[in-house]
């Protein structure tokens, strides 16, 4: 085994920390230059980055940079897309790169896997269409109208954001609704109105054992028995996705209801495989083949793009400034389209479950910060919540704004659809431009003096209405929310954090956090 060198070992980490100890000109300032927005910017596919609101200089950035080349970063994607076991505390491949790539003629994790991959897929489109085109029927014969998704965490929070963000694509036939909770009120709020004759429920758990979505399962499957669904057909009413189809049959689920998927695919990374049932049945398979090719564009671009040119390995660049250079604990994502509104959710347990980390792949203690606390929601509400602390509180917050260029609201639905979509990126701009800029306290006295105040209250205000500013943020911008532009966006993001994974090194694709709470609860139940 090779030594492994710690982060705060690499010549080019020692090099960032005396960039930081160095002082540097606030953003208001740094922005003047009229050559940064072209220089701090990228694209990939229909996805551009904008990243001159970041708090680098041409130096430090090709500093991190170079600390991604001497953290053989791109080597280890290489790796990954291999199929080498680099989930090494579970011995797993980590491939979901194959649940959208399998259509290429010489994948790099090999042949059989595109197979598996290819067989499952057609199958679940094939299922999910007829649900998509109303002729999926339940046993009275009528059209099945609702799917309700049973399942928590990696088996919940991808589907259930994608089919809001893909609103557009969604089909006249179907509703989705989505259950994680297995608070009774969460399951009850559902169904309440539904018909169980016209709804099919998909059980969704990559173990087949979450306590929380068997108890949901279990009482959904009595809520059709007892809203008239025969024993014998309740075959037309339950489906099943999951990696245990031994255990998904056992609940008594029909095997051509019951999709199946491999342990190299994390929980939290699994929208791609059968998990995305519900969402192919609300979008259609042509929208679910394009929500693959974005994704599958965007690996390319990771795979092959050199390090200056890389739109993950720079997210992850920035996002390791920021963390352990700035030292700012939390991250923002902001999103401006009010269908990404779980957008934050999803990429909070993406991140967090598998940054969240302290030991290193050799098993020493790390010495550096891991994954920040990521945290977030719809853009315009935080304006008017947290934006506040953000501006004028004592933590500096890192934030990635995201926005869609295009509307395509029907204008025959919402007339002054175009209206809105102005305001919101207007709002936008305005953001990314205040948090980076402030206002200080010379231009604050100027403006109060400007709207004809005194300058006894000019001098008591101005040290509460001055902004400190140089807040580091990037904008993330897609032309249109397609289900192709989402597919690239979330591949961005998962390749971010597998890349300051790689920087940190620690094992991104385990969560051993979170199976004690499991274990104890399964241990208070048999009265350990
Ligand atoms: O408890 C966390 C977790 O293990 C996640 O990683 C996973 O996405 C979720 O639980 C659900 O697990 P399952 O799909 O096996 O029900």
């Amino acid at each position: 085994m090779t030594t492994f060198i710690s982060p705060q070992q690499r010549v080019t980490w020692q090099s960032l920390q005396a960039s930081a100890n160095q002082p540097m000109a606030h953003l208001r300032e740094l922005l003047k230059d009229p050559q940064r927005a072209e220089r701090f910017q990228m694209s990939a596919g229909h996805l551009h980055l904008d990243f001159s609101r970041q708090r680098i200089d041409t130096h430090i950035w090709s500093q991190l940079q170079a600390l991604a080349t001497e953290s053989d970063v791109l080597g280890q994607a290489h790796a990954m897309a291999r199929g080498d076991a680099i989930n090494a505390t579970e011995g797993r491949a980590v491939l979901h790169m194959a649940l959208r790539g399998a259509n290429q003629p010489t994948p790099p994790w090999g042949q059989a896997i595109s197979q598996q991959v290819t067989d499952v897929l057609k199958r679940m489109l094939a299922f999910a269409d007829t649900f998509y085109n109303g002729t999926a029927k339940g046993h009275t014969g009528e059209a099945i109208t609702d799917v309700v998704n049973l399942g928590i965490g990696g088996s919940d929070l991808g589907p259930r954001m994608a089919a809001q963000a893909l609103a557009a694509n969604a089909s006249p036939h179907v509703r989705v609704h989505f259950v994680s909770n297995p608070d009774a009120w969460a399951l009850h709020s559902t169904l309440r109105g539904l018909n169980p004759a016209t709804t099919l429920v998909v059980v969704s758990s990559k173990t087949f054992t979450t306590q929380e979505t068997l108890t949901l399962a279990n009482s959904a499957r009595r809520w059709l028995l007892d809203g008239g669904v025969p024993e014998r057909a309740l075959g037309a009413h339950v489906a099943a996705v999951s990696a245990a189809v031994d255990k998904a049959t056992a609940f008594g689920v029909l095997p051509e209801n019951i999709f199946g998927f491999w342990d190299w695919v994390g929980g939290r990374y699994s929208v791609w495989s059968a998990i995305g049932l519900p969402l192919a049945m609300g979008i259609g398979s042509q929208a679910f083949r394009a929500f693959l090719a974005g994704a599958e564009a965007m690996d390319q671009h990771f795979l092959s793009a050199p390090v200056d040119q890389n739109m993950p390995l720079a997210l992850a660049l920035l996002g390791v400034w920021n963390r352990n250079f700035l030292n700012c604990p939390t991250h923002l994502i902001s999103p401006y389209a009010w269908r990404l509104e779980k957008f934050a959710s999803f990429i909070q347990q993406m991140d967090m479950e598998s940054n969240g980390k302290s030991t290193r792949v050799d098993g020493e203690p790390v010495d550096t910060a891991t994954g920040p606390i990521v945290w977030g929601g719809l853009g315009i509400d935080g304006q008017h919540a947290y934006f506040q602390l953000i501006h004028q509180g004592q933590h500096t917050v890192p934030v990635d704004f995201i926005g869609v260029t295009q509307e395509d609201t029907p204008t025959h639905a919402l007339p002054m659809a175009a209206e809105h979509h102005r305001v919101v990126l207007l709002n936008l701009n305005a953001q990314a431009q205040a948090l980076a800029c402030g206002r200080d306290a010379h231009d604050t006295a100027q403006s109060l003096r400007a709207a004809g105040m005194s300058e006894v209250d000019v001098a008591r205000l101005t040290p509460h209405r001055k902004l400190r500013g140089n807040v580091p943020s990037n904008v993330i911008w897609m032309d249109a929310l397609t289900p192709y532009n989402l597919g690239s966006l979330i591949a961005l993001y998962e390749h971010k954090v597998f890349c300051q994974a790689a920087v940190w090194g620690i094992h991104a694709f385990d969560q051993w956090g979170v199976e004690l709470g499991k274990t104890m609860a399964k241990a208070m139940e048999s009265g350990a």
